[in-house]
């Protein structure tokens, strides 16, 4: 069976591209290689010995997106990565945000409606909890005002499918990912952000390479144990899983709803200062950091309540915390080589 995978080049796209492919799926990937690198795609196959097809396209364009699924009339499924996704640069360019994370998604939605394509998987994000009131966070948590219009698009896509899901043949599952960090065991793939990393796991291991002078740990007197902010982080290679769960479930018929939200973390919180020591620990190597006053717009702590998706999805995190940072490591390690 065919799937297209929108911003399959990136982190998490690429990580699933590898999954789809070994449970046996064909995959198609699309994307803008706006943010990513065509040369993830000899990667993959030196992975998987099978290399994904590739189209580049700008798919919130309606003409080349409907491009793609007429160059590919057999795909029965898509897995949408493809989205601007930078909190702190989404507050400088809402525009820029909303047209281009819901023109994909719309655009996405009607080539699918058009030729019958009936199953959607959306990479959604724990963001839409905002700062939670209980935890661990529940599915059935309410969603709260954004905080970013990054955040914003994506609730309102998740919105948006609620209704089309109830009215069309499309059925969806939208996957609330906590902190992805991590890399495949191969270092072939990982994350590679553009210029200066806004998030936790690169800026470590590029401060331990000697690529940025020193970590700055966003406050030191928030009400948890040791004073930094916690966040659920969870091994790529274990989202990338759910993916296929995911698609499974509606190929199989197995969804309970026409949309369906599960969280994607491991169930556990570790703080900053967690975080580090666990990089020390799994590396071997000192971290050159310092306490830093809060960054604007950090919610305090989140972790999940992944009950659900272990029952209906039958899926759960394996990858412990040292398994994580060490393999965010050994990514960094081969990207210097
Ligand atoms: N942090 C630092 N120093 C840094 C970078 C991060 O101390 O240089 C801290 C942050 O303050 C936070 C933690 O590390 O406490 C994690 O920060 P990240 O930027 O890695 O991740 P966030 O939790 O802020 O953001 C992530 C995703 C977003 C998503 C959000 C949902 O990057 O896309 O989770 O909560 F919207």
């Amino acid at each position: 069976m065919r799937i297209l995978i929108t911003g399959g080049t990136g982190f998490i796209g690429c990580h699933t591209t590898v999954e789809l492919q070994n449970a046996g799926f064909d995959v198609v990937i699309a994307d803008n290689l706006s943010n990513s690198n065509a040369k993830v795609l000899d990667r993959i196959e030196k992975i998987t010995g099978k290399r994904p097809d590739f189209v580049k396209a700008d798919l919130s364009n309606a003409r080349e997106c409907a491009l793609v699924f007429d160059t590919y009339t057999d795909i029965q499924g898509v897995i949408n990565f493809a989205a601007y996704k930078a909190v702190g640069e989404s507050v400088e360019k809402p525009v820029e945000y909303y047209k281009n994370n819901l023109g994909i998604f719309l655009n996405l939605i009607e080539n699918m409606t058009h030729r019958g394509i009936n199953y959607f998987v959306q990479s959604s994000s724990c963001t839409v909890y905002g700062e939670p009131d209980s935890l661990p966070i529940k599915e059935t948590s309410p969603v709260k005002k954004a905080t970013s219009p990054y955040g914003h698009t994506k609730q309102i896509v998740e919105e948006m499918l609620s209704f089309i899901t109830k009215s069309t043949p499309v059925k969806a599952i939208a996957l609330r990912y906590f902190n992805p960090i991590g890399a495949h065991e191969s270092a072939l793939i990982g994350e590679l952000p553009n210029g200066v990393p806004n998030n936790l796991m690169p800026f470590i291991t590029q401060t331990a390479m000697g690529i940025r002078k020193e970590l700055k740990v966003f406050g030191n007197d928030y009400p948890t144990p040791d004073g930094t902010c916690i966040r659920d982080y969870i091994h790529v290679v274990d989202l990338a899983k759910a993916h296929v769960v995911a698609l499974q479930r509606l190929i199989n018929k197995e969804y309970k709803e026409d949309l369906e939200f599960f969280n994607i973390g491991t169930g556990r919180g570790f703080s900053v200062l967690e975080i580090i020591d666990s990089f020390e620990k799994s590396t071997g190597k000192k971290l050159n950091w310092t306490f830093a006053p809060r960054r604007e717009g950090d919610i305090i702590q989140i972790w999940a309540d992944t009950s659900f998706a272990e029952k209906e999805l039958g899926w759960k995190a394996q990858e412990d915390i040292s398994s994580m940072t060490l393999s965010a490591w050994k990514w960094q390690e081969a990207l210097a080589e």
